[in-house]
């Protein structure tokens, strides 16, 4: 996993935690209930949760996103912890509800991801999750492509997992889950600024400029190629799809 700019995420991509609102309404969590965020960005739901008097729990792989997430919020409970080693977890089979927003399309090993979620449920609990699905910024990263074989650069490895909902159904259920809700759905994304575009591939697509001899040269011939397909009402809008799933570890398990 990459190390994070904590600051600039705040500062440009405060969208990712507040379209995660939606999210939260939809796990309906209760005063008293223990709740763990999994992959907790700096730790804006924890603090949502927590002012409603939810037991709400973070963490996060990004030592970088954590130690923001303890400046912001001191008394809330946030832990480095990958999901990939479910015995990093703390408190493993003591939490009502899992919430995870934005962060498993970040994890290719989706199956110990899953085993990670499930392991930190109690029996009967419940996990609400979002990630980028099937066809999740297909324009920036079809026209990335295309412009690194006009340069003759290679074609990078994605670090992404953009599932299906059958595809990510079945990771669920191979890991013991009863999936019990799935959506996939357009959700373009409005980027900041005139310089939106570039600012959100150096941020989270580096890969895509990997070895280019002028970082600054293919940005913007990108943005001149995506402007028709991206750029509309005076702002660039990323072509995100999100998946949203519901899922419970049944009582018997
Ligand atoms: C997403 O939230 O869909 C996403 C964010 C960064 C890179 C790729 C996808």
């Amino acid at each position: 996993m990459r190390p994070w700019d904590a600051e600039l995420y705040d500062a440009h991509h405060s969208f990712v935690a507040s379209y995660g609102s939606g999210l939260l309404a939809l796990l309906d969590a209760q005063p008293g209930e223990r709740v763990l965020d999994a992959g907790c960005g700096t730790g804006e739901h924890v603090a949502e949760l927590r002012a409603r008097g939810v037991d709400a729990v973070g963490v996060d792989a990004s030592p970088e996103m954590v130690q923001r997430a303890r400046e912001r919020f001191p008394d809330a409970g946030l832990f480095v912890a990958d999901l990939r080693d479910g015995d990093a977890i703390p408190a493993p089979a003591g939490y009502d509800a899992v919430l995870s927003n934005a962060v498993l399309h970040w994890i290719p090993e989706a199956e110990r991801a899953a085993a990670t979620l499930f392991a930190a449920l109690r029996p009967g609990g419940r996990l609400v999750a979002e990630l980028g699905g099937s066809g999740n910024i297909a324009a920036i990263d079809t026209q990335a492509r295309r412009l690194r074989a006009d340069l003759d650069l290679s074609g990078p490895a994605s670090p992404w997992y953009f599932p299906s909902v059958a595809g990510y159904a079945r990771v669920l259920e191979d890991s013991g889950f009863e999936v019990t809700g799935a959506w996939l759905f357009d959700r373009p994304t409005r980027l900041e600024g005139e310089d939106g575009l570039s600012t959100w591939i150096r941020m989270f697509a580096g890969h895509l400029l990997a070895e280019a001899a002028d970082t600054e040269a293919f940005l913007s011939e990108l943005s001149r190629r995506l402007r028709p397909l991206l750029y509309r009402d005076g702002a660039w809008w990323a072509d995100y799809r999100r998946l949203r799933v519901t899922a419970v570890r049944p009582s018997g398990l």
